[in-house]
């Protein structure tokens, strides 16, 4: 089988990357290296992957990808994916998610793939108060401009099946963390600072609930839904792992044994969705997979992965102290 995976060079696609090179499997990677994309997370696969730097919006360049490469199956991970900055700037957002998509979907259906694996997010549903689930047919009422991108580019995915019969299967997973995390998401963030015995801000009072999905079972999981899943069919993929981001920050403050007085509230993100929550049960009764880690033994991993590669985060962090003035200010 080859594989094509769009946004390779990013968090979660190079883990995907990776565990498809461990099972063998030929693997196109197509990715822009914006700011978030980085080849070093591709180091121990380089030489058993084909790389394109392109940018997902440059149809001729994109088709001729397909038409040179004839992938079986196309993995959709490439995104601008942080909701902060979606909100400073929409434009990349429905440039590269909603174009993007259209671009690939166009050069998928040209070609005649096998699969379109369409990666969406749980953020795509809106937001939940402390009560309820979200379902696959749960209306999608997103609330970012990050979110609505994201929701415009997985119905994109659901007309070009109902429309032309492309085999799309959309996938909505919930907060991912782990290793490689670009450190403007939440959990990198709160590590850094309490490292360096910095302020960590927390938005409003932190009492925000997401479900955190380790980045290794998010990617496994995808694997089974390419094997076991339906075309035109939607899969949520959460762990049930629900979590405050105040006890996320708590419980990260505790692993690296640093004083909780670092906490400091700031302003609520405008629009901040309360809380996310994904029922399961159809990619566990008709797929067959469940999460497996555990949040206490993905943030302990996770901790330690960024002591053990601060070198590379600290490349990362001159570009990232104008970003965060304008953020957390
Ligand atoms: N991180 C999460 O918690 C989460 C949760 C649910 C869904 N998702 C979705 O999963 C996917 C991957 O998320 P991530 O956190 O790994 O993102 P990321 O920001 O770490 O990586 C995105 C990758 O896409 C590439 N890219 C961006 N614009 C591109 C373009 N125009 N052309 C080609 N490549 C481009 C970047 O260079 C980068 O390598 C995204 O679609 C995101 O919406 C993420």
């Amino acid at each position: 089988m080859k594989l094509l995976v769009t946004g390779g060079a990013g968090f979660i696609g190079s883990e995907f990357v990776r565990q498809a090179v461990d099972k063998g499997l030929d693997v196109i990677v197509v990715d822009k290296l914006t700011y978030a994309g980085d080849l070093e997370r591709l180091k121990d696969v380089n030489d058993k992957i084909t790389f394109y730097k392109a940018d997902i919006t440059n149809k001729e360049f994109i088709e001729h990808i397909f038409q040179k490469e004839k992938p079986d199956v196309v993995v959709h991970w490439a995104a601008e994916s942080h909701v902060d900055r979606s909100i400073l700037d929409a434009s990349p957002f429905i440039k590269t998610n909603v174009e993007g998509t259209q671009v690939l979907l166009d050069a998928a259906k040209n070609l005649g793939v096998k699969q379109f694996i369409n990666i969406a997010t749980d953020e795509v549903y809106g937001e939940l108060g402390e009560e309820g689930q979200f379902y696959e047919d749960t209306p999608l009422i997103p609330n970012s401009p990050y979110s609505v991108s994201k929701a415009s580019a997985d119905m994109l995915g659901r007309a070009y099946y109902k429309t032309y019969g492309l085999p799309v299967i959309t996938v909505r997973p919930s907060n991912n963390y782990g290793w490689w995390q670009y450190p403007e998401k939440l959990i990198p963030v709160v590590i850094l600072k309490a490292l360096n015995e910095e302020p960590i801000p927390v938005y409003g009072t932190g009492q925000n609930v997401r479900e955190w999905l380790f980045v290794s079972d998010c990617a496994e999981a995808v694997f089974e839904i390419i094997e076991k899943g339906k075309e035109g069919e939607i899969y949520n993929v959460g762990s049930g792992e629900e979590r405050r981001n105040i006890e996320v920050v708590k419980a990260i403050l505790d692993i690296l044994n640093k004083p909780e007085d670092l906490i400091t509230f700031v302003k609520d993100r405008p629009g901040h969705d309360f809380r996310y929550s994904l029922n399961t049960e159809k990619i566990e009764k008709e797929i067959g997979w469940k999460a497996k880690v555990k949040f206490e033994e993905g943030i302990e991993k996770t901790v330690k992965w960024y002591l053990d590669n601060l070198d590379w985060v600290e490349k990362k962090l001159e570009y990232l102290k104008d970003y965060w003035k304008k953020v957390y200010s």
